[in-house]
């Protein structure tokens, strides 16, 4: 029996799909290649290029490796992105995800886990945000993810497709062979550690007028490998029968962007110059979530909750590749 890392090409499909192959699974990667990089794949797992959508080629993959589960991760996640082009990203993150759940459950593979997303709860009217908190997203980002979310929830129903739902908060951090080479780059830790790395003149900090301690945006940043382990956790509380859930993914502890560039800037031993500009549209102040009951679910507990270990970890890998997986972010 084997596993289907949909996006096991990309930034946390990668990093699972080594954790997945230490805890002994047969592993198979599904990705177009899109936006991740083949280097990223594991040598050990069999890896398909196309797309999730693509009915023949998901239905070959099931009979020939025997699939019992899908850790779906692959979608384009860029917001900024997603409100130009929603077409695409309907299309993608949400068609693409019904036709492959459909192909799934035709090959008898009923257990799904899903990377949704903190982008689903909107502006939040109180933090840490616990998963019973409204969903109102404010992109076309967050509204796939979300409408993918209910999708599971009517196929569950209809179907008997059991489903865990994981919504990350910020993924970050790396492992010894995984790490985050998005082109373009639009996540904090990566930029900022570009500018230690002299690659980036400066970073840009969107907004000093926020209601927080320092007047810059909170945000909860969750290493890579905790949230592998929370995968790794869904999948067997899937395979002992356990029902569907919704469950945050968050240290629960938030970070503003200044607190970001100083601990880059001890990490490194380098200068990280900034430039304050203007609040960007539709940044809420705050994003914490509150992930207790991932914790009484799954009992998960994230070992690397400390921002320090976290940018240190993305540093490291970084500095052993200089050009990411070949592609300069
Ligand atoms: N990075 C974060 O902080 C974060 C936070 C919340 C949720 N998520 C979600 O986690 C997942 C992984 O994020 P990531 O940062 O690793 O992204 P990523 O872009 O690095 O990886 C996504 C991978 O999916 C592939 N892909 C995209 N569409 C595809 C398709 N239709 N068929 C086959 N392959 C396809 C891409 O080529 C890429 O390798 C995404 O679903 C994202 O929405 C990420």
């Amino acid at each position: 029996m084997a596993v289907l890392v949909t996006g096991g090409a990309g930034y946390i499909g990668s990093a699972f799909v080594e954790q997945l192959l230490a805890a002994g699974e047969e592993v198979v990667v599904l990705d177009d290649l899109s936006r991740g990089h083949r280097a990223a794949v594991h040598p050990k797992a069999a890896f398909y290029e196309g797309r999730t959508g693509d009915r023949a080629l998901v239905g070959r993959i099931a009979r020939d490796h025997r699939l019992d589960a899908c850790a779906h991760f692959a979608a384009f996640a860029y917001v900024g992105e997603s409100v130009t082009e929603p077409a695409r990203y309907f299309d993608n993150n949400f068609t693409q995800a019904q036709i492959l759940f459909e192909t799934l459950l035709a090959a008898g593979v009923k257990r799904v886990v899903f990377s949704s997303t903190c982008a689903t709860y909107g502006v939040p009217s109180r933090v840490p945000i616990p998963e019973s908190h409204p969903q109102w997203p404010i992109n076309p980002y967050g509204w796939s993810k979300l409408f993918v979310e209910r999708l599971l929830e009517s196929f569950d129903r209809a179907y008997g497709l059991r489903f865990v739902s994981l919504r990350y908060f910020n993924a970050a951090g790396a492992t010894a062979r995984c790490g985050e080479a998005h082109s373009p780059e639009t996540h904090l830790i990566p930029l900022v550690l570009a500018v230690a790395a002299g690659r980036r003149p400066k970073v840009s900090v969107f907004g000093d007028d926020y209601d927080t301690p320092d007047g810059t945006a909170i945000r909860d940043y969750i290493h890579i490998e905790d949230l592998g382990e929370a995968h790794l956790l869904a999948l067997a509380h899937l395979r002992r029968g356990g029902a569907s859930r919704f469950l945050n993914l968050g240290n629960g502890t938030g970070y503003s962007v200044l607190e970001v560039i100083e601990t880059a800037r001890r990490v490194t031993g380098r200068d990280v110059p900034f430039e304050k500009v203007g609040r960007r549209e539709g940044d809420p102040p705050r994003l914490v979530g509150d992930a207790t009951l991932a914790r009484e679910v799954l009992g998960w507990v994230p070992k690397r909750p400390s921002l320090e270990a976290i940018v240190r970890s993305a540093w490291d890998w970084m500095q052993a590749h200089p050009d990411g997986y070949g592609v300069r972010s």
